[in-house]
């Protein structure tokens, strides 16, 4: 049962003239987070990891979802900065546009630490430090292994993530290197997909439907949502995801292991969101004035259709 506010205010205050006060060092650590959102099976894993983190450590977490909205993400770091939080972190949907709330932020004295995306800012004081992973690797990854797998021939589609956002911009530029490396390698297609599967099914529909359509051998997904929509895409366009096309993506969900083990996706690229635990401890340094380093990585593995099975019952998210 909830105790109400009033009786809790006498209780307080009975113990407040009691001589019982509460010390700064016994109050917990309150930290203010945004959220992108939920468009995909990683961020709702990223969010349980950070949420049962916080809750572990008897943080008070302030959590904001922003339902992919540059604006609510603004809207929620202000109302952190007027809750007087100790510390802010969120996840970036977006590259840029962030220097005037991050100078409010600065200028209220509250430390910030970037989850998962980085930011674009000509003042890199405006934040402490960022934890996540390297796209620009993932989708060099993905790249190397589509042309081991193809041996270095291949029209692919693309369903890119977010436009702006880090990891499409970094996991495009990533996969580009390898193709330049690999002249019988070529995008034909590319368009976004927004990380989620509905998008990615969509697009999918509109490449296949397109009167060069034929060509295509190879997908790339910036993730393994849009490549799961794509998949349903392939099979109601009757043709067969993981053989008449090829698909590699990112992320590592449980989805994309079942998708391997029945044939019709090819390779994930692991992309860890379970980063609650390094977070809390990052955020714990910088509360306490630590020094900390300005980039900390998330560590990851490739797995494709061979490892699927036996990984399967390994995925935890
Ligand atoms: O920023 C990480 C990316 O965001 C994940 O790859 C994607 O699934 C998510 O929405």
């Amino acid at each position: 049962m909830k105790t109400p506010k009033l009786l809790l205010s006498f209780l307080c205050a009975g113990l407040l003239s009691a001589g019982a006060s509460l010390s700064a060092a016994d109050k917990p650590l309150s930290v203010g987070f945004s959220q992108i959102g939920a468009e995909s099976g990683w961020r709702t894993a990223n969010t349980d990891s950070i949420k049962a983190e916080a809750a572990k450590r008897g943080i008070d977490l302030k959590f904001a979802d922003a339902q992919q909205k540059q604006e609510n993400q603004i809207k929620a770091l202000r109302s952190f900065i007027a809750q007087g939080v100790d510390v802010i972190a969120f996840s970036p949907v977006v590259e840029t546009g962030w220097e005037p709330v991050l100078k409010e932020i600065k200028s209220a004295g509250i430390p910030v630490v970037l989850s998962d995306r980085a930011v674009k800012v000509s003042d890199p004081s405006l934040f402490v430090t960022f934890i996540g992973s390297d796209f620009v690797e993932e989708g060099r990854r993905a790249g190397e292994w589509l042309a081991k797998k193809t041996g270095g021939k291949a029209v692919i589609a693309e369903l890119v993530g977010t436009p702006g956002s880090a990891p499409a911009i970094d996991r495009k530029k990533g996969f580009e290197e390898v193709l330049a490396k690999n002249p019988g390698m070529k995008i034909v297609k590319s368009q976004s997909g927004n990380f989620t599967r509905a998008e990615g099914k969509q697009v999918m529909e509109a490449f296949l439907k397109s009167p060069d359509a034929k060509q295509i051998t190879a997908l790339f997904a910036h993730n393994d949502d849009m490549a799961l929509g794509a998949i349903q895409a392939i099979e109601e366009a009757g043709l067969k995801p993981g053989k008449d096309i090829i698909i590699v993506s990112i992320d590592g969900v449980k989805g994309a292991f079942e998708a391997m083990a029945a044939g019709k996706l090819n390779c994930t690229v692991e992309c860890n969101p379970q980063i609650g635990p390094q977070l809390f401890d990052l955020i714990a340094k910088v509360a306490a004035g630590q020094k900390v380093p300005a980039r900390v990585a998330v560590q990851e593995g490739v797995f494709d259709e061979t490892q699927a099975a036996a990984e399967l019952p390994n995925r935890k998210y």
